[in-house]
């Protein structure tokens, strides 16, 4: 018997990609991450090696992915930081999926989001879109997976949301709040990442949880979980955004962006496809409602 495959996935000491990674030693395969925290604490110690992102060094990074069969790719950048733009994210993205072309890996499963568009006024469904295309052009068979958002394990949107109506007697909700929201167990999108790892078919799939919520529907479930009952004021959407703003100001973070915002009451949160997870997030709270939003999670200090 030879070896395992190897398999890369970006981000494996971050968030989803620990989850992909768990599967995928769990299913008996071999992993090398690339990062850009390599030094960063590594919970798969030896079992899986560790590289730096080389997008500067296409050569580098073409040696970095040799041997391997299927890229994993979650890279993105959640909004523009640090010099991070979405642009230099799409770029960055670019490079990857030519270094695999060259490299000779055979499948990209590449998590996107939910309804993508190259006509978006939001930069990161631009950009998401622009590396679909991307993908689809390339010599690389692939499974484009389209979440909205994630909750589990170091979920952030979720659990911020359950922290401020936890510590706030009030929650300004943009509008009516009768925009959609559909998020996925982190698990289960890592499961269905690993099936598709393993599969041969072009596929573009939105991959989203059994519930489906109106934002305030939601916001109203979480509060009777966790046994708050903090009072939703409608506010204007710019209002909202400060309101978060604020809090980002006092937790050193951004908290919501505008496009996150924006998204959210574009109805981009949702999908009109079969439901893909299983896990109920309903039923996901109720197992951590004592946990779930007792720490603010922050994404500046991941970075
Ligand atoms: N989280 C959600 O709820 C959600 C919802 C919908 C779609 N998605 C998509 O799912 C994928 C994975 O999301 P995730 O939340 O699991 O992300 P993550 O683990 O925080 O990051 C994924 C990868 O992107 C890199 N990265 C993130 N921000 C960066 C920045 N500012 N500069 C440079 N590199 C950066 C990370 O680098 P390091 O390895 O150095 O940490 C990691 O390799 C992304 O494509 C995202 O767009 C996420």
């Amino acid at each position: 018997m030879g070896s395992p495959d190897l398999s890369i996935v970006t981000g494996a000491l971050s968030y989803s990609g620990k989850y992909i990674t768990r599967k995928l030693l769990a299913a008996g395969q071999r992993v090398k991450t690339i990062t850009g925290h390599p030094d960063r604490a590594n919970p798969f110690g030896a079992q899986v090696e560790v590289a730096p992102f080389r997008f500067e060094d296409l050569g580098g990074l073409i040696e970095t992915l040799r041997g391997a069969t299927t890229l994993y790719n979650t890279y993105w950048v959640r909004f523009p930081m640090k010099g991070m733009t979405y642009e230099k994210a799409t770029e960055n993205s670019k490079v990857l999926i030519r270094a695999a072309e060259e490299a000779g890996i055979k499948r990209i499963v590449h998590v996107s989001i939910v309804k993508p568009s190259k006509d978006s006024p939001f930069g990161y469904y631009r950009g998401k879109a622009e590396v679909e295309e991307t993908i689809q052009a390339s010599s690389l068979s692939y499974a484009i997976l389209r979440p909205t958002v994630f909750f589990g394990g170091e979920d952030i949107l979720i659990n911020n949301i359950s922290w401020s109506l936890r510590f706030f007697p009030a929650f300004p909700i943009a509008g009516k709040g009768d925009y959609r929201i559909q998020p996925i167990f982190v698990e289960d999108f890592a499961e269905i990442a690993v099936q598709q790892g393993q599969a041969t078919e072009n596929v573009v799939w939105d991959v989203v949880g059994p519930e489906q919520y109106t934002f305030r529907e939601l916001l109203r479930m979480i509060c009777r979980q966790i046994g708050r009952s903090a009072l939703l004021i409608p506010v204007a959407p710019f209002a909202m955004y400060w309101g978060a703003r604020m809090i980002g100001l006092l937790m050193r973070d951004v908290m919501l962006t505008k496009d996150e915002v924006g998204g959210l009451m574009a109805g981009l949160l949702a999908s009109d496809e079969e439901p893909r997870g299983a896990t109920k997030l309903s039923e996901w709270i109720a197992l951590n409602q004592d946990l779930l939003g007792t720490v603010y999670a922050s994404e500046l200090k991941r970075r």
